[in-house]
């Protein structure tokens, strides 16, 4: 079965056309997603058009509740720019989805650990703000209890692939639509792919013999750059079209 894995869209419906005519030309009809669709100040309302045009197995992210569970004065700015451009049915749509789901036989999916949406599983933040690739033992810890073959993660926006002791895979296909983010939580740190170009992966084959391809897209990020700034989020701006995060 070859399908594509697709994760932190957050609301790049640019970056999001450029993955759909990439898997067309690929030959793949089948996707799942991971959560985070909609959330930032480019294009919420078109991203969730046409997620809804897709027939993706689709869960939902941190980002995706906060929209639905928060009131719009406790909501972060890019959550909140979103809120005001969503519609009742978007909004309907995000609070329908599960946390996690399962595909096919052997496949888990997640946004951020099995048990936590706000997890990052790959990646470690260390106190000083450094962030450093996860241990062998923590990224076994998180495990525990899942038997898929494939588990699927996003969340840290970082294309990564692992393998657990006992064959299990570990993929978090990057994000499509947001290369470079800060985040204050559990300290000041940055995320940064060092590229502007949308990221998601292909996985083809089954069990342990699954090829997984990872997909760098170059699209018009210039665009979502400036619809970001239209919105008063020059750090977006930057960050969509350079792939860093630089104050
Ligand atoms: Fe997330």
């Amino acid at each position: 079965m070859t399908f594509a894995v697709l994760a932190d869209i957050h609301g790049n419906s640019f970056a999001l056309k450029a993955v759909l005519e990439d898997m067309a030309r690929c030959g793949v009809t089948r996707a799942v997603n991971l959560g985070d669709h909609v959330s930032g100040p480019i294009d919420p309302a078109g991203t969730a058009d046409l997620l809804l045009a897709q027939d993706f197995v689709t869960i939902r992210g941190n980002h995706d509740r906060w929209l639905t569970e928060q009131a719009p004065a406790d909501m972060g700015a890019s959550d909140k720019v979103a809120f005001d451009l969503l519609q009742p049915a978007h909004l309907d749509w995000l609070r329908a989805l599960p946390a996690t789901a399962t595909y096919g036989e052997d496949v888990f999916l997640c946004h951020g650990t099995p048990s936590s949406d706000v997890t990052y599983w790959l990646e470690r933040v260390e106190p000083n703000g450094v962030v450093r690739p996860a241990s062998r033992a923590e990224v076994e810890r998180e495990a525990m209890g899942i038997e898929a073959r494939l588990i699927l993660c996003g969340h840290t926006h970082l294309p990564r692939v692992a393998q657990l002791e006992r064959g299990t895979t570990i993929l978090n296909p990057g994000s499509v639509g947001l290369p470079a983010y800060d985040d204050d939580v559990p300290v000041y740190h940055r995320m940064q792919t060092g590229t502007p170009n949308a990221s998601y992966a292909i996985v083809e084959g089954a069990g342990r013999d699954r090829t997984i391809t990872f997909r760098s897209i170059p699209y018009d990020a210039e665009a979502a750059s400036r619809m970001a700034a239209g919105h008063g989020r020059d750090d977006w701006a930057r960050a969509l079209a350079t792939g860093w995060h630089e104050p």
